[in-house]
């Protein structure tokens, strides 16, 4: 796995310069607004609880991998939690139409977002060979502290405005993940280096690390774009609605 862990460093360099890593940093823009993509982001923040419980949970664990797949689990799959915190702290917890609220969720505007957690499960699902689970959770992982790195940065400033602490956007969820998979071991980094893959399972990790990297962008760069397009108070409507309106006024 030592050649694994060495694309995800390489990987994470690159993610750090996406257009959403950017967009987080523009502090010339409202930290809430930088962080208005939160209602958008639902598909994936609760079906990761699902990926984690269902797909990547097995018990009784039968390998010592699998036993810290499920430690894992634990962790990575009770983090919905500090979503659906911070969405009320963020003053999004307000009804709409139920059919409304379908096709935001099932919107164009969301729709890399579904699919990154599709592939996810698409992925996971039916792998035989628990090492590519592994190497998918250690790009997950990777993808996770460069993201909630970023994250926390505007966390703190909305923490300024807010005057409360956001569990999912704010430092504590970024103190949470170590960027390897959760486990009770003294040095994970380590044991995973040691880990030897065959050819054949080294090239398959390297494409599946190639395409969590590729969706985590493509996801994360269609939720600026969202952001750019809804106001943080008014998620629900977009921009071009609201100019519309203004030219029927
Ligand atoms: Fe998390």
């Amino acid at each position: 796995m030592e050649e694994v862990l060495a694309l995800l460093e390489k990987k994470k360099q690159e993610f750090a310069q996406t257009p959403f890593m950017k967009f987080l940093r523009d502090k010339s823009i409202d930290p809430r607004q930088r962080l208005a993509w939160a209602p958008g982001f639902a598909p994936f923040a609760m079906s990761f609880k699902d990926f984690n419980r269902v797909v990547l949970r097995k018990e009784p664990a039968t390998s010592k991998l699998q036993e810290m797949i499920n430690q894992h689990t634990y962790e990575d799959g009770r983090h919905w939690i500090w979503f659906i915190q911070d969405l009320k702290l963020m003053g999004y917890d307000y009804s709409i139409k139920y059919t409304d609220t379908l096709k935001f969720l099932w919107s164009e505007e969301t729709q890399k977002v579904r699919f990154l957690i599709y592939n996810l499960f698409a992925m996971c699902t039916f792998e035989e060979d628990i090492l590519m689970k592994l190497a998918i959770i250690e790009a997950i992982e990777a993808t996770g502290t460069v993201a909630l790195f970023e994250i926390a940065q505007v966390g703190k400033e909305l923490q300024e405005i807010t005057q409360h602490h956001h569990p999912y956007f704010g430092e504590s969820h970024y103190a949470k993940e170590t960027g390897h998979i959760q486990a009770e071991m003294d040095d994970v980094e380590h044991f995973i280096k040691s880990i030897k893959l065959t050819e054949a399972q080294k090239k398959k990790a390297f494409s599946l690390v190639e395409k969590v990297f590729a969706d985590f962008t493509d996801a994360l760069n269609e939720m600026s774009e969202f952001a750019k397009n809804h106001p943080y108070d008014k998620p629900f409507t977009a921009i071009y609605d609201i100019e519309k309106m203004q030219v029927s006024v």
